[in-house]
């Protein structure tokens, strides 16, 4: 296979040498294409000795062999390693001011980036929309590693593993439409898709706050892979430790009451809702509006909790009595454990009755499972099947199932 790896101006440009290895390796003939600011990085005899071949000048030089579109044209895969926000920005806006973005511009084969920059940078605006323009072109930008980074910082940005970046990259010319196998490229094709996310935080006075675990990583790979299905994805953000995604309309919230509000009002344009969120139960009967001191001459302060209303359940009952299409699908998600008295798919499916969605994503938690991880494993029970399916991996392969038969069941209406 005819690669070209694209280098990008950042410190991991070093670890582009391994994954170049990787590939010649492996028997692929590669060409590899810094751009100045990564010349300032490493030098472009080490790209010549590893790849082989000679790195190409500028779009100035060689201009007989006219490289600024050949390249692109002949190239079978192109992987882009560190993909800075400044090299991303310039390929989202269509600039050709160098041979990188030229060829980029020119390549009919599948386009390939691991991003690497500074969290700050990660999630900024400007680098979110980037990425969400080149995504909904079919770039595969991978998400950025969490780990140290440049300085004493660390968070969502280290270029990931060169053998990660290979294996996903390769992955990506085996099945063109990108690592979000389950889902395919159109199955939700102008469908409106509202997914809550992230953890509800309750607010006890104005410092302190109830929340819980949930990550949200879940939630954005499920808003990624229904972006991959072609829907319209208005991603509703509860508290989350990673960035939203990107290119999606999005609303952010703090508590269950605003979540429920939101949820509510969007529900009212969608086809399919997805309630990932982690929605607290309860919240503090009353809020203080000032800061609760400590105090040593009186007893210390008890706060008392109070239910919050069941979103999952009060859009059934909406769809129920009319005020939603009654072609809306809803979709719950539940973590439970078994006991004695049930194992966890007794308890799922009882959840599933009393919530009254169509489907049910159901973790089976355990200490330390499933808030937070990569990996995780799930059932998915319908109200319409006894069938219970499973799905195993990353967030992007439970996200990718779950969008799957999201669009079954549409189908089936
Ligand atoms: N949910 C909701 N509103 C709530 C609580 C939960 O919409 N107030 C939704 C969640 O988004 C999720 C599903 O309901 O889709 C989870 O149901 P829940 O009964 O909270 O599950 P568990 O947290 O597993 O419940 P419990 O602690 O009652 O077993």
């Amino acid at each position: 296979m005819r690669v070209i790896l694209g280098v990008g101006g950042g410190i991991a440009a070093y670890k582009s040498a391994s994954l170049l290895r990787r590939f010649t390796e492996a028997g692929h003939t590669v060409t590899v294409i810094p751009t100045r600011a990564a010349d300032e990085f490493v030098g472009r005899a080490t790209w010549e000795a590893l790849s082989g071949q000679k790195v190409p000048d500028g779009i100035f030089d060689d201009v007989d062999k006219v490289n600024h579109v050949r390249l692109g044209q002949q190239a079978d895969l192109i992987v882009v390693a560190p993909a800075t926000a400044d090299l991303m920005a310039r390929a989202a806006a269509g600039m050709a001011d160098d041979l990188l973005t030229n060829t980029l511009l020119v390549a009919a084969c599948p386009v390939f980036m691991a991003p690497a920059m500074h969290t700050e940078m990660w999630s900024h605006p400007a680098t979110r929309d980037n990425v969400g323009k080149l995504r909904s072109r079919g770039v595969t930008v991978m998400d950025p590693a969490s780990g140290r980074l440049t300085g004493t910082d660390s968070g969502p940005g280290r270029l990931p593993e060169p053998e990660d970046i290979y294996d996903a990259a390769l992955r990506v010319v085996e099945s063109p439409a990108g690592p979000l196998t389950g889902s395919s490229a159109d199955s939700l094709a102008g469908k409106r898709v509202v997914i809550t996310a992230g953890g509800t935080l309750e607010a006890i006075d104005p410092v302190r706050f109830l929340g819980n675990r949930s990550s949200g990583k879940q939630g954005v790979a499920l808003a990624e892979a229904a972006a991959h299905a072609g829907a319209d994805v208005h991603f509703i953000a509860a508290r989350m430790d990673v960035p939203p995604p990107a290119g999606v309309r999005l609303t952010t919230v703090e508590s269950a009451l605003e979540l429920r509000e939101a949820t509510i009002a969007a529900a009212a344009a969608a086809d399919v809702v997805i309630m990932a969120a982690a929605v607290a139960d309860f919240r503090p009967a009353e809020l203080s509006g000032s800061k609760i001191k400590k105090r040593d001459d009186g007893d210390d302060p008890v706060i008392k909790l109070v239910r919050n209303p069941d979103i999952l359940a009060e859009l059934v009952t909406q769809r129920d009595q009319g005020r939603l299409p009654k072609s809306t699908v809803i979709i719950g998600f539940a973590a439970e454990t078994g006991d004695d008295g049930s194992d966890v798919l007794g308890y799922a499916r009882q959840k599933l009755q009393s919530k009254g969605s169509d489907l049910l994503v159901l973790n089976e938690v355990g200490e330390g499972v499933v808030f937070g991880q990569d990996e995780s494993a799930v059932h998915i029970l319908s109200r319409s099947t006894a069938d219970v399916e499973q799905a195993a991996g990353s967030k992007n392969d439970i996200a990718s199932a779950v969008i799957a038969r999201a669009a079954a069941e549409m189908d089936g209406r």
